[in-house]
Order: C-alpha cells, then sequence, then structure tokens
C-alpha cells in the first residue's frame, strides 16, 4: 500500500522554506513515497527527477514576467505566487490523476493556508508544514485569538508579556511585529494567518522535535493533530560523516565549499567562530562596522559570510589587515561548516533553520536576532536550551564591538562557555536521537505514511 505512493509538497518560495521542505521530501522517499516537491520559482525549468527517481521535482512560475522584478511589493507578490498555484496545482493534480498516480496529500508551507481548501476540493488531505517552532506559532495564535492585542507602537508596549506554557517575555523577546503593528503590517498578517484555518487541518506538521519544545506539546498536541518531524537536517551530518554527496537539498544557492573547508582544515579544533545571518537580513553600514571591527578585536579566527548585495559595507582595507584570522565568503556549505571540528562557535540571527542546525550540531552560539521569529528564538536558545548567549544591544539598536568582542570570549573561553558546550552536546545528542530510527520524529513521519496511505 504504502509503495510508490504519491504526494505533493509545495514550499512557499524562500530559501528558509525550500530547504527544510525539500529535505522532508527526501525524508518521505526514504520511506517509499514518491514524492512531487512542486517549486515556484521565476524562471522554471521543465520537471526533472533526483533522489534516484523517487523525487520529482516540478517547478511553477510566480506569476512574474521576465524583467519585473518580485520583490517590489510583498502584498503583490503574495497574490501573484496566489494566483499562479491556483492556476497551475489543479491542472497538475487532474494530470496526475489521468496518468494513474493520484496523490493522496498536499503537504504546503503554512504561510500558504489557503492551500487547505485547494487540497480538499481535489479529494487531497491538506497537511500544513511550519518551518517555524511552536514557540512562535502559538504566540501568533493567540493574537489570532485576541488574547494578545500588539501596541500600534513599541513605546506603548507593557514591560512583559505572558503566554500559557511559555517564559514571560519582554519586548525584546517577542517576534519583531508584534512590538509594533505598524512596522510590518503586511508581514504580521501573513504570520497570523498562518493559523487561520488551523482547526481544519488534517495533519500538522513542524521542523521542531519533541523535546525541544516540550512545555508547549502537551497543549499544541491537545489543540491540533500535530506530527514534529525535524531537525529535517540530512542524516549524514547529524553523524558528523560528510559523505561524497554534496548536495543537501535544492539550494537556490551554490557554495563553493571548498574554500571554506580548506581555511577551517588549516585550523585547531574549536578555534573558529563561524558568522551568517541567512538568507535575508539586511545591516546597515554602521552596524556592520561594529561588527567587523568587534570581530578583528576578539582576536579569535572566523569565517563570515557576506552576501555579495553587503560586501559593499565591509570597511575599506579590513580584508588587508584581518590577513590570515578571518576568511569572507559570499555564501557557504552551512551545515559542512557547523560540522567541522575547528568551528567554535556559531555568531547567528538565530533563523530557525540556523539554530535548528547549530543545536543539531552541538555548536555554542551568540545569538544576534535582527526581526521576525529570531528575537524569540534567540531568548530560547540563551535562556531555556541554554546553548548560547545573546548580545545585549544598545538603547538605539545597536550592538557595538565591544559586546560581540564579550560574547565571543564568553563563549570561545569564559566559564559560561564550558557550560554552554555541555548543554549543546546534550541537544545535539536529543535532536540526532529525535530523527534516528524509533526516535520521536522518525516515529511522527511512519505515522505521517500511514495517515496518507
Ligand atoms: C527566514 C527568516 O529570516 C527566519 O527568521 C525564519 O526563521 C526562516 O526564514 P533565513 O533568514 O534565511 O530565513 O534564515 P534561516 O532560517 O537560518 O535559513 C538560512 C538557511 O540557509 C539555512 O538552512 C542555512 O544552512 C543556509 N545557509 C545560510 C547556507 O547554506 N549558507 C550560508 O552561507 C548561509
Amino acid at each position: 500500500m504504502r509503495e510508490g505512493s504519491h504526494v505533493i509538497v509545495l514550499p512557499f518560495p524562500g530559501q528558509g522554506h525550500i530547504t527544510p521542505l525539500s529535505q522532508f521530501c527526501k525524508r518521505l522517499a526514504s520511506k517509499g513515497l514518491k514524492p512531487t516537491l512542486i517549486l515556484v520559482s521565476d524562471k522554471p525549468t521543465p520537471p526533472y527527477k533526483t533522489e534516484k527517481d523517487s523525487i520529482t521535482v516540478f517547478p511553477i512560475s510566480n506569476g512574474f514576467q521576465e524583467g519585473e522584478d518580485p520583490l517590489q511589493d510583498l502584498d503583490d507578490y503574495m497574490d501573484r505566487v496566489e494566483t499562479s498555484i491556483k492556476k497551475r496545482l489543479p491542472e497538475l493534480i487532474q494530470d496526475m490523476k489521468l496518468s494513474g498516480n493520484s496523490p493522496k496529500a498536499l503537504v504546503y508551507d503554512s504561510t500558504m493556508p489557503w492551500l487547505l481548501d485547494v487540497a480538499h476540493a481535489h479529494g487531497l488531505s491538506g497537511a500544513a508544514f511550519f518551518t517555524q517552532p511552536w514557540l512562535v506559532s502559538v504566540i501568533y495564535y493567540h493574537v489570532l485569538k485576541g488574547s494578545f492585542s500588539v501596541p500600534s507602537t513599541k513605546y506603548a508596549h507593557s514591560t512583559l508579556a505572558s503566554f500559557p506554557s511559555l517564559p514571560m517575555l519582554n519586548a525584546n523577546d517577542l517576534p519583531s511585529f508584534l512590538c509594533e503593528s505598524s512596522s510590518y503590517p503586511n508581514i504580521l498578517r501573513i504570520v497570523v494567518e498562518q493559523l487561520s484555518n488551523i482547526d481544519r487541518v488534517d495533519i500538522v506538521l513542524c521542523n521542531t522535535f519533541d523535546k525541544l519544545e516540550e512545555k508547549l506539546m502537551k497543549w499544541v498536541k491537545s489543540m491540533w493533530p500535530v506530527l514534529n518531524i525535524g531537525p529535517t537536517l540530512p542524516s549524514m551530518y547529524l553523524d558528523k560523516r560528510l559523505s561524497e554527496d554534496k548536495n543537501y537539498g535544492f539550494s537556490l544557492f551554490t557554495a563553493k565549499s571548498t574554500e571554506c573547508i580548506e581555511w577551517l582544515n588549516s585550523k585547531q579544533p574549536s578555534s573558529v567562530v563561524y558568522v551568517s545571518f541567512g538568507s535575508l537580513v539586511i545591516l546597515n553600514e554602521g552596524q556592520m562596522m561594529e561588527l567587523a571591527t568587534g570581530l578583528r578585536q576578539s582576536g579569535c579566527f572566523f569565517l563570515w559570510v557576506v552576501r555579495e548585495t553587503e560586501t559593499g559595507k565591509i570597511p575599506k582595507n579590513y580584508v588587508d589587515e584581518i590577513g590570515e584570522k578571518g576568511l569572507i565568503v559570499s555564501w557557504s556549505p552551512q551545515l559542512e561548516v557547523l560540522a567541522h571540528e575547528s568551528v567554535g562557535c556559531f555568531l547567528t540571527h538565530c533563523g530557525w533553520n540556523s539554530t535548528l542546525e547549530g543545536l543539531s550540531l552541538g555548536v555554542p552560539m551568540i545569538g544576534m536576532p535582527h526581526w521576525t521569529d529570531q528575537p524569540t528564538n534567540a531568548k530560547f536558545m540563551e535562556d531555556v536550551w541554554k546553548v548560547g548567549v545573546r548580545v545585549k544591544a544598545e538603547g538605539d539598536g545597536f550592538v557595538r564591538r565591544e559586546e560581540i568582542v564579550r560574547c565571543v570570549g564568553e563563549v570561545m573561553e569564559g566559564e559560561k562557555g564550558k557550560e554552554i558546550r555541555k548543554n549543546a552536546e546534550k541537544w545535539k545528542v536529543l535532536a540526532r536521537e529525535a530523527v534516528s530510527e524509533g526516535g520521536s520524529s522518525d516515529k511522527s513521519i511512519d505515522e505521517f505514511v500511514s495517515m496518507v496511505c
């Protein structure tokens, strides 16, 4: 029955979403399902097969013509993506049915909740996939239900917010859009609406694992049919054994893995600070200067990812000044880097994928959150899982060079660093257990497979 059963998987078009959903596809394929991964793209290519033909990748248009800039207006972007999917997906499902390959379920990114009705209209089960942890989704749910109202300006914020089963959160710990409703009203609407029809969803998948959010799980699982299936990292990284296969998913970016790895190979164990702010965060010039100077003054080796669009903000002569102490690259093979024994600490924006990757590979972290879920992830990273420290910003929001130096020293050398490393080791083991055969996430994937077959 299970053999060859077909499911459609549809991520939101962004690196932080495509990576976990494509990794989930691989897990499903390893359990005998035949997933079709639909990728919304500005330049759709013809469909192709991957993973020894077990996964079909089906690129479709994002609704923009060549030459149009999709990043101009988020509402317009969301509308066009929705229109394009609503036109193309039913045609694809119809074709699949006609060719005797009827899909059983649609696994869709939770940021596109309207896909539930599309699934049901075609007789498919609808499985919402949350790429962010429960600790933020639950907060968004309280906003949806009106039990937490978002102040219109951050000055109107009360000092502490309390949510059932969560630690007390101050304004700096909340998802950024919840501090000020006027800051990004359209993104606030999208993150809250993810939960709008969750009561009707057939299966709710989340890239987390039971033990990581233990306190929340009782309530969450009493509310919805939840299956935590993460971390969606390829198991070869969890085992710290790097296979020849350097293809970690359907990355939008190609990284020259050799440059970073060769540089890391020449360093002592745990001597390097790896610095990355993910695929979206933009730091202003002043903040880049503070960070650059702080890294140099820390005296540690550092590998710093600065995306091509950001390189103009690196201080003049900086590369010459740092010499052998630092390597700056425009993109890194992050999992391979985090799994490398020379990396002693990860300075991260605390995007959920990066947080989960650092935690699962046992790398102590320095959280420097910027916006969206990152402050809340950073709060848990520091205070609940205790696997790192979080930088303290000044009143003007800037993180000064001295603070970077302090945090690097604390994690790499300080007494606190020892405790952090012990905890990081503990969470690494728990993450690996969750996805190993018989672990909580592995069993959840089995349950998903039997539910859809
Ligand atoms: C976005 C949001 O910013 C984040 O808050 C949310 O939780 C997910 O969506 P992004 O900023 O890209 O994501 O961060 P993150 O979730 O950490 O994802 C980045 C991914 O890119 C990770 O899987 C990371 O391994 C990968 N990456 C990053 C690389 O492979 N190489 C790099 O150099 C940097």
